[in-house]
């Protein structure tokens, strides 16, 4: 009877630690995954290839999301969900949130790097989109592009009223030399533009030599500039950096584009040195609400606005895909 029962409690310690090995093996094969917003079907089938149980949500609410959270390792996002600190705080299971892109202010990193989850996104993939959407931007307002396109399909020859600036000799100041800064500086160098950079580390000598660039503070680059452009994260430090005082730095009938995100500048202020004629004009990509609550500042006829598509090339979209998939392939032992 004792042998007995010492047989049926070893079996049964056998199987307790089979099972134990199996979930592990499981979790280990098979880390679940949920995407939050639209991304590549390549990228999507890459996953599923590297081993990982793959749910597509693309559009999946804030409370849906934060019901289900706690069954994923990973969650991948675009622009549209907001990682919030419910969300993050409901995550049990997460060891990685994915960002397919660059900006991370809908992400809120702080409460996930308190909580030990990885946050990986994309820097370098939207930056080439970006800084031609920038200089298409720059030479839209130099030469009225939207106002001519529109006139002409009014049937007026605005000729006359059309004398426009070029972009050669103009100074341009790039507040932010990150991926997308750094590449505005290239084609800027190429139209013959003279560059000043600001960010708050100063860059190598190297780089600024390569650039042919000078680095300068805030204030000079927003005095001595005829256009600029702003290259810089929406972090607490950043959030409205260009109101009424810098705005009111800037040289008279100077423009400003902005690409990156629209809270870093005032939008009350830029519409007041607007109206005001202190600026000559403003290239918009990105507002603080998206869509805007108020559409005063597309209305002006010296801006030309563009709904947020800085990064909205199908190069970028998918570089942003792939590179985070890799980068969270990378991050998972199996
Ligand atoms: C980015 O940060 O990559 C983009 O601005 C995101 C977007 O297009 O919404």
């Amino acid at each position: 009877m004792k042998f007995l029962l010492e047989t049926y409690k070893h079996n049964m310690c056998l199987i307790r630690k089979l099972n134990r090995e199996r979930g592990t093996k499981n979790l280990k094969t098979k880390p679940r995954i949920l995407i939050c917003d639209p991304i590549e079907e390549n990228g999507i089938a890459k996953l599923r290839q590297a081993g990982f149980e793959v749910d597509n949500k693309p559009t999946i609410t804030h409370e849906e999301l934060k019901e289900t959270v706690s069954n994923y390792d990973a969650i991948i996002a675009r622009s549209r969900t907001k990682v919030t600190k419910d969300i993050i705080n409901a995550g049990n299971k997460l060891k990685i949130i994915g960002r397919a892109g660059a900006g991370l202010d809908n992400v809120d990193v702080q409460a996930a790097e308190k909580k030990g989850i990885k946050v990986l996104n994309t820097p370098e993939a939207p930056s080439h989109a970006v800084a031609e959407l920038t200089v298409g931007l720059m030479l839209a307002l130099a030469r009225s592009i939207p106002l001519a396109d529109k006139s002409m399909k009014e049937e007026k020859w605005l000729k006359k009223q059309l004398t426009g600036w070029e972009l050669k000799d103009k100074t341009l100041g790039i507040i932010g030399l990150g991926n997308t800064g750094e590449k505005v500086a290239r084609i800027a160098k190429a139209f013959g533009m003279k560059v000043l950079i600001h960010k708050r580390t100063p860059p190598s000598p190297k780089l600024l030599s390569e650039l042919e660039a000078e680095y300068v503070p805030l204030d000079v680059l927003l005095q001595k500039s005829d256009i600029v452009t702003v290259h810089v994260p929406l972090t607490p430090q950043t959030l409205k950096m260009i109101g009424a005082t810098e705005l009111g730095k800037m040289k008279q009938g100077a423009v400003i584009i902005n690409t990156s995100r629209g809270a870093i500048i005032d939008e009350k202020a830029l519409l007041n040195a607007l109206k005001s004629g202190k600026l000559g004009g403003a290239a918009l990509d990105v507002f603080e609400y998206e869509p805007p609550k108020d559409w005063a500042l597309a209305k002006l006829l010296n801006v030309v606005c563009t709904p947020h598509i800085g990064a909205q090339t199908g190069e970028s979209q998918k570089a942003a895909t792939i590179l985070l998939v890799e980068k969270i392939i990378g991050s998972f032992s199996f």
